[in-house]
């Protein structure tokens, strides 16, 4: 089973032809509202690319609040759609989290208000992880409050659960203990400069920036490049770059997200991918996330990363598969 303690937002997205400049007005081309937030689009991620049948019911159970409001019980509804066990999801008297998202064809720009999700606490840690197991894996980002993440970490890793953080919203510094009990850290370029001084823009500097991560503790470092790809490292022989593949990029939001799930379900969970391979399969789903709009609703199913696998093999269209 994958824990993924997080956020849960109802996204607000909204499609520009360009950011306004200050005091104007512009027409928006579209909007959409969606399930989002990092907890949720990772969960739904795991779930989306589980490929095992049904019958093995739920592979990711989410540790979450949303408000008592229409929006709270909506995205409650969608989760469930997705095959996320709520059990620990509660309804609490705030307002669900709200994101307003703007996507121009440039860029997307996100405004987050926390609401439910800053009231987390310690006793949903411990009520979750009572039934876990080493066998069970823990997943975080950091749309919620640092010390509730921190304490989840620690208390997984006296489990013996796998661990693995991903970074963001980026806090800093982030306390040593973190990164102590973190198996797998996986930041964006953003991140990886905010933690550790670099830029992670070359060869060199991704190196030194996994160097940083491991010399803090942590023995998996995955570096998620944007349209870059993804720099990873395992700290001993594995250390290696996976370009991203060439797509009609619309919307980027949950493209980590994606990357994140995917790569949590591939390497500790499934168990069938080596650590390559599981960054090789999060690459591909990502990729097909930036192609179409929305945050959890852009996330690809397994049948999907299949197809586009089969269509690389047969057709070539140009992913540069290393492997
Ligand atoms: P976001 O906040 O936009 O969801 P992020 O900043 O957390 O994303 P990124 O490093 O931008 O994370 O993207 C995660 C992964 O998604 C990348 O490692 C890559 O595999 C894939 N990806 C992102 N952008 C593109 C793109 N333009 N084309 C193809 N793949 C992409
Ligand atoms: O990572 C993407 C998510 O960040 C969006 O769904 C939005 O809710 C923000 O939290």
């Amino acid at each position: 089973m994958i824990y993924v303690l997080g956020s849960v937002n109802n996204d607000i997205s909204i499609e520009l032809p360009r950011m306004p400049k200050k005091g104007e007005t512009i027409s928006a081309e579209n909007c959409r509202m969606g399930l989002g937030g990092k907890g949720a689009n990772q969960a739904v991620a795991i779930a989306k690319l589980d490929y095992r049948p049904q019958e093995v019911g739920a592979s990711v159970k989410l540790i979450a609040h949303v408000g008592k409001d229409a929006a709270g019980a909506e995205l409650i509804a969608k989760l469930q759609e997705n095959r996320v066990d709520t059990e620990f999801v509660r309804k609490v008297n705030r307002a669900t989290g709200t994101a307003i998202v703007t996507v121009t064809p440039k860029d997307n720009r996100i405004i987050v208000y926390g609401g439910a999700n800053s009231g987390l606490t310690k006793s949903d840690v411990d009520e979750a992880l009572e039934g876990a197991t080493s066998a069970d894996t823990l997943l975080c980002q950091l749309e919620i409050p640092l010390y509730i993440a921190a304490y989840a970490l620690r208390r997984a890793r006296q489990i013996g659960m796998t661990t693995i953080l991903n970074p963001s919203p980026v806090k800093t510094p982030l306390p040593d203990d973190i990164y102590y009990n973190v198996d797998i850290i996986v930041p964006n370029e953003t991140e990886t400069q905010a933690l550790t001084g670099i830029n992670p823009q070359d060869r060199d500097s991704e190196i030194a920036a996994m160097r940083a991560f491991h010399m803090r503790g942590v023995q998996y470092v995955v570096l998620t490049l944007g349209a870059r790809g993804a720099a990873m490292s395992d700290g001993a022989y594995i250390f290696d770059r996976i370009p991203a593949r060439k797509v009609n990029t619309v919307d980027t939001t949950g493209a980590g997200d994606t990357f994140v799930g995917a790569l949590a379900l591939a390497y500790p969970h499934i168990g069938m991918y080596s650590f390559k391979e599981a960054c090789l399969f999060a690459t591909r789903a990502a990729s097909i996330t930036v192609s179409r709009y929305g945050a959890a609703e852009s996330i690809p199913t397994a049948a999907e990363v299949d197809e586009l696998y089969c269509n690389v093999i047969e057709g070539g269209d140009g992913f540069d598969d290393r492997f």
